[in-house]
């Protein structure tokens, strides 16, 4: 059966954008939150980014309406009954997903595909909950999704590979370059990504550079988009202190282990971009480098 419907459940960060562009790729889309406020506020992500995108003249006033008008919100579940596929982009927890999963697997039809964007939890021990397995996939996407052209579609050892092929082309229907990874923690750019970002927090820690002249060395060393401390507090120091943690339980490698630092960063609650600070201060224009971390 094609993919004509797709169910979005969360719409925050990840949830909204993926449900953007989703609705982009001509899909419609039922998106849910858990209330109306978080609903309310996941929208008008979507509203918004679109909003600037026709100030930056990439997107014509009638696209945008187009887009939105193939959004609907929900805080039911019962509505993904109508879903051919759905993704599931919701807190890093193992049983909100595992519960979630069950519920979905009584309210959809067989055909439907389930996918989750998880970062680095097993994809494998959320389809075994199901008894869909066969049609459970891994589709990761990158912040901010509509821009970052990536996602990685993974399949478990239980994945078809029908189902698995739906995904990938379907990702290449969201205008995505979809990779093939296969269920390890992290599956192929956290896996790179992490160690690269816990190393340059340990660099810091030996003194080895600032956090202003690290970040310069690989945005103009290496032509990265953002320094390595510029990325933490985009990604979320908390986040990725989850995301290396699960990766080091799966491993049992150094280089997934989080520095100190790290985890002091986010005992203090300095967790980035979204708290106001980080490795860096939002509070001033432009950002400068917090003092006194090491
Ligand atoms: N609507 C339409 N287009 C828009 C837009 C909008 N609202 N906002 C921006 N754009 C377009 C711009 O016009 C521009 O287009 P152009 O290249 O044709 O000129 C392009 O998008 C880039 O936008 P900006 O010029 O405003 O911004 P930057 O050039 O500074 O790029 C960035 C921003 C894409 C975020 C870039 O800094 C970047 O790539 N950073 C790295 C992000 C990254 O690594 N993400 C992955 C994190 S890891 C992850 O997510 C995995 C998880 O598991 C942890």
């Amino acid at each position: 059966m094609d993919i004509k419907t797709v169910g979005v459940v969360g719409c925050g960060l990840m949830g909204s954008g993926i449900a953007q562009v989703c609705a982009e790729g001509g899909y419609k889309v039922i998106v849910r939150e858990v209330n109306e406020d978080l609903l309310k506020k996941g929208l008008g992500k979507i509203e918004s980014f679109l909003t600037k995108g026709v100030e930056k003249g990439k997107v014509t006033p009638e696209r945008k309406a187009e887009v939105l008008g193939r959004l609907e919100g929900t805080t039911s579940l019962e509505k993904f009954a109508a879903c051919d596929i759905v993704i599931v982009v919701v807190v890093e927890s193992v049983q909100v997903k595992h519960d979630l999963y069950q519920a979905l697997d009584r309210i959809c039809p067989a055909h439907t595909i389930f996918a989750s964007n998880t970062s680095s939890l097993s994809i494998t021990e959320m389809a075994a909950v199901t008894k869909r397995a066969d049609r459970f996939v891994g589709m990761h996407f990158f912040n901010p999704v509509p821009l970052m052209k990536l996602t990685e579609v993974v399949r478990s050892p239980l994945t078809s590979p029908e189902a698995f092929e739906k995904a990938f082309a379907f990702a290449k229907s969201l205008g995505k370059t979809p990779i093939r990874a296969t269920d390890r923690s992290g599956f192929i750019v956290n896996r790179l990504l992490v160690p690269y970002l816990l190393d340059a927090i340990r660099a810091l820690e030996e003194g080895v550079g600032s956090i202003a002249h690290i970040d310069e060395g690989m945005r103009l060393g290496c032509g990265y988009p953002m320094g390595p401390f510029t990325l933490l507090d985009f990604v979320g120091l908390d986040t990725t202190y989850y995301i290396a943690n699960i990766m080091f339980d799966e491993f049992r490698e150094k280089r997934f282990a989080s520095p100190p630092l790290l985890k002091r960063m986010v005992q203090a609650g300095l967790h980035g971009k979204k708290s106001g600070k980080g490795f860096y201060d939002y509070s001033q224009d432009p950002p400068q480098p917090m003092a006194g971390l090491v």
